[in-house]
C-alpha cells in the first residue's frame, strides 16, 4: 500500500516491508561485510572524524602532508589542511608509479554501430598519462594558468576525461558544461566563471543524429566577449565553421584543433602540487531563481571522498577484473565523481559509453553490460523505468550473470522500479545501492553498504561515514520517527561544497540559514523532504523548494518561467513540476500571452523549442497551457500547488481562502492541454 505524503507527489511507501539482505557469499568478500561493522565505524566516524579520515586519505598519495584533518567554522570547513597533492596524480601517475602503467583505466565504447561493430578504445593509465600530460601542455600553451577556469562543453569521448584531468594536473578549475545545455546555458556560465577557453567537440552522436556542440559554442561566443580559444576535438567530421583572426601568431587565433596542438605538445608535464583547499572546479547546478549557481569543490577533502565512498558503496576491488560502468554523462556532478575522480584512485576500469540507451535497438546497454562484463553498474531511475517501459525481453537477450553490483542515482526509485531492476537485471542476486547525494555534497552521503546493509525497495538507508543526517524542522529539532521533514547535515563531510563561485551572500542563503538551533548552531539544509523510519533508515520525499527533478536533473522552475517570457508572445509565466511515467516529473507551464496573440498548437511548439533553445532540450514543458491569468494570493504570489492538481488532473483540496480571484482556477482548468 502506497501514501502520498501531502505536497510532495511522491510515494513515499510507507508500509514498504520488504528486505532484501545481502547474500553470505557477497557479504564474505565485501570491503564492508556486516551491519554491525557498518554501526561500529559509523560511530567511530562521527565521534572522531579526524584519526578516520586521516586513516582514508593516507590510502593516497599527497606531496606534503596536512597539519590538520579539519578546521570547520560553520560554514566554512577547511579539510586537510596544510596538505599539498594534485587529483590527477591520484587518478594516474600513481598507478603508472606503481607498475600498474599498461592496465585499463577507461574503457569506451562510441554509439555508432557501423557493420554491427560499435568502436571501443581502452587507455591505460600509461595513455593517460601521456595524454592528459601533453594537453596540459596545451592549455599552458594556450596561456591557461593555476586558477583560470576552463570551460569544457564535449560529448562523452575519452578526450573529455582527458581534458579535466589535465586541467587538475596543472590546477586550472574545470566547468564542465553538459552538452545538451543550448548556447545561451553556455554563454550565461561562461561569464559567470570568467572563463577564456572552451574545449569541445566538432559534434557528438546521440541516437543516430549529430549534436552540433561546436555550433553551439560559436553561438555562445557570439554572446561573451571573453572567450579567447576554443580547442576542438574532431569526433564526427561534420563541416564547422572556423573562427579566423588576421593575425599569423597561434596565441591570436581562436579556434584550434585539438589534434594540431596535440601534435606539438611535449609528454613531460609533471603534476603541480595543490593546496587541499585550492578549487578543483566548478560545476554549475539549478536553484531557485532564475540564475544557475556555480558550485565549488576542492581538491583534498573531494579526493578522498569520492575515492572512499566508490570503494566502499561499489565496493571496488582493484584485483578481481571488476569493470565498472556509470551510465550518467560526465557534465553532471554523477559523471564527475563516479565516472572520473572517485573511480580511477580505485585502479578498476571505468567504462564510457558515448550515446544513447536505445541505439542501435532498446537492448543496446545490456549489449555493452555482456560484451564488456561489467561488474558494477549504476544508472538512474528514469532510465530504470524507461527499460521497463521497454520490454524484459531486451535484458533477458543477454548474459547478464557478470554483474555484482547495481547503483540508482538522482530521484527516489519507486519501489516497482526497484523490485524490476532487482529482479531482471540483478537476477535477485545483486545488491542494489540507492544513492542519495547532490552536486553540492560532492560524494554519497546515505546509501547502503552492498555487502553490509539490508536494502528495501525505495529507501536509500543509512548514512555514509562521517556523515551525520537528521530529519528536522527549521529549529534544527530532531522530528520523530515517520515524520516527514528537512533533510539536514550537522557536521562537515570531505567533500562539501566550499561556496558559489562569486556569491557568498547566495551561498548562505540557500544552505545555511533556514536550519537553525536555539543554540545558534546551523545545519546545512539539503532542500529535500525525507524522513527515517524505525530501522533508523532514510525515505526521500523530493524537493521541498522550487527546484524539480526532470528525468533526474535538476532544474529550476524560475529558469524555465525566464525562459518562457524572454519570448515575446509570453507575458507571465508559471511552470510546476507534474507526475510523468518515465521522467518522473514533467514540467507543465501555463502562460499568460500578450494581447491579440492566438493561442494555438504552433504557438505551443514555438515556445517548447524556444525554451530547448535558452535552456536545453530537458527543459522543454511536456505541458504548456494558455490562460488569461494566473491564480494568485492577494499579495501577488503565484500558488503552485492549484497548478500543480490541475495539471496532474486533480480537484485542489487544500486551502484557497487565499486565493485572490476563484474564477480563475475554474478557467484554467477548462483551457485545452
Ligand atoms: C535528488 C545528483 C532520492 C534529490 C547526484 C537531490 C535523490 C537531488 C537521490 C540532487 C536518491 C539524488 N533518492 N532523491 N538516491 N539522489 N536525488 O545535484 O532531490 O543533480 O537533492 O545530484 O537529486 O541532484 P543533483
Amino acid at each position: 500500500m502506497s501514501n502520498k505524503p501531502e505536497g510532495t507527489g511522491i510515494d513515499s511507501v510507507l508500509n514498504e516491508s520488504r528486505r532484501f539482505a545481502p547474500s553470505d557469499d557477497f557479504a564474505g568478500r565485501a570491503h564492508m561485510g556486516s551491519l554491525d561493522e557498518y554501526h561500529k565505524l559509523h560511530a567511530r566516524s562521527i565521534e572522531d572524524p579526524g584519526s578516520f579520515w586521516a586513516e582514508i586519505a593516507g590510502h593516497l598519495d599527497w606531496f606534503t602532508p596536512w597539519d590538520k584533518v579539519l578546521e570547520w567554522e560553520a560554514p566554512d570547513a577547511r579539510w586537510f589542511v596544510g596538505g599539498t597533492t594534485n587529483l590527477c596524480h591520484n587518478c594516474v601517475d600513481r598507478q603508472v608509479n606503481a607498475s600498474m602503467g599498461e592496465q585499463t583505466a577507461i574503457i569506451w565504447e562510441g554509439e555508432p554501430m557501423d557493420g554491427g561493430e560499435p568502436e571501443i578504445r581502452r587507455l591505460s593509465y600509461a595513455d593517460l598519462q601521456r595524454e592528459t600530460a601533453k594537453f596540459a601542455n596545451v592549455l599552458k600553451s594556450l596561456g591557461v594558468k593555476k586558477g583560470d577556469v576552463v570551460t569544457i562543453y564535449m560529448g562523452m569521448v575519452p578526450e573529455l576525461a582527458i581534458a579535466m584531468l589535465a586541467c587538475a594536473r596543472i590546477g586550472a578549475p574545470h566547468s564542465i558544461i553538459f552538452g545538451g545545455f543550448s548556447a545561451s546555458a553556455i554563454a550565461d556560465r561562461v561569464k559567470d566563471a570568467d572563463s577564456r577557453v572552451i574545449i569541445t567537440c566538432d559534434g557528438s552522436w546521440r541516437r543516430g543524429n549529430v549534436v552540433p556542440l561546436k555550433d553551439n559554442v560559436d553561438a555562445a561566443c557570439r554572446q561573451v566577449d571573453t572567450i579567447e580559444h576554443v580547442v576542438v576535438y574532431q569526433r564526427v567530421a561534420n563541416p564547422v565553421e572556423w573562427h579566423h583572426e588576421p593575425s599569423e601568431s597561434h596565441n591570436n587565433k581562436r579556434d584550434h584543433w585539438w589534434h594540431d596542438l596535440m601534435l606539438a605538445a611535449s609528454a613531460d608535464c609533471p603534476c603541480e602540487p595543490m593546496d587541499s583547499e585550492d578549487l578543483l572546479f566548478v560545476l554549475y547546478t539549478s536553484g531557485t531563481t532564475g540564475k544557475p549557481k556555480g558550485i565549488m569543490h576542492t581538491t583534498g577533502g573531494y579526493m578522498v571522498y569520492t575515492y572512499y565512498t566508490s570503494r566502499i558503496a561499489f565496493d571496488m576491488h582493484a584485483n578481481l577484473n571488476q569493470v565498472y560502468w556509470c551510465t550518467a554523462d560526465i557534465g553532471w556532478i554523477t559523471g564527475h565523481s563516479y565516472i572520473i575522480y572517485g573511480i580511477l584512485p580505485n585502479c578498476v576500469p571505468t567504462l564510457m559509453y558515448e550515446g544513447a540507451p536505445n541505439h542501435p535497438g532498446p537492448d543496446r546497454f545490456w549489449d555493452i553490460v555482456e560484451r564488456h562484463e561489467v561488474t558494477q553498474f549504476y544508472t538512474a531511475p528514469t532510465a530504470i523505468r524507461a527499460f521497463m517501459k521497454w520490454g524484459d525481453e531486451h535484458p533477458k537477450a543477454h548474459d547478464l550473470t557478470s554483474l555484482r553490483v547495481l547503483g540508482t542515482v538522482g530521484e527516489p526509485i519507486n519501489p516497482e522500479a526497484w523490485m524490476w531492476y532487482h529482479q531482471v537485471i540483478g537476477q535477485e542476486r545483486c545488491p542494489i545501492v540507492d544513492t542519495w547525494w547532490q552536486t553540492e555534497t560532492g560524494g554519497h552521503m546515505i546509501t547502503p553498504l552492498p555487502g553490509a546493509t539490508p536494502t528495501k525497495p525505495g529507501s536509500c538507508t543509512l548514512p555514509f561515514f562521517g556523515v551525520d543526517v537528521a530529519i528536522v524542522n527549521e529549529k534544527g529539532e530532531e522530528l520523530p520517527n515517520n515524520t516527514g521533514g528537512l533533510l539536514a547535515i550537522r557536521r562537515p563531510w570531505p567533500s562539501m561544497l566550499r561556496g558559489i563561485l562569486g556569491d557568498r551572500d547566495r551561498f548562505i542563503e540557500t544552505y545555511w540559514s533556514d536550519i537553525r538551533t536555539e543554540s545558534g548552531e546551523i545545519y546545512y539544509k539539503a532542500g529535500d523532504g525525507a524522513r527515517r523510519d524505525d530501522d533508523g533508515y532514510f525515505w526521500i520525499m523530493g524537493r521541498i523548494d522550487d527546484v524539480i527533478n526532470v528525468s533526474g536533473h535538476r532544474l529550476g522552475t524560475m529558469e524555465v518561467e525566464s525562459a518562457l517570457v524572454a519570448h515575446d508572445t509570453v507575458v507571465e509565466a508559471a511552470v510546476v513540476g507534474m507526475h510523468h511515467e518515465i521522467k518522473g516529473t514533467g514540467i507543465a507551464a501555463f502562460c499568460t500571452l500578450a494581447p491579440g496573440v492566438k493561442p494555438d498548437a504552433d504557438l505551443r511548439d514555438t515556445l517548447r523549442s524556444h525554451v530547448a533553445n535558452e535552456i536545453g532540450a530537458i527543459a522543454k514543458p511536456d505541458m504548456i497551457r494558455f490562460t488569461d491569468a494566473l491564480p494568485k494570493t492577494r499579495s501577488g504570489k503565484i500558488m503552485r500547488r492549484l497548478l500543480k492538481d490541475i495539471a496532474e488532473g486533480r480537484e485542489s483540496t487544500g486551502d484557497t481562502t487565499t486565493l485572490e480571484d476563484l474564477s480563475v482556477l475554474a478557467k484554467i482548468r477548462e483551457s485545452d492541454e
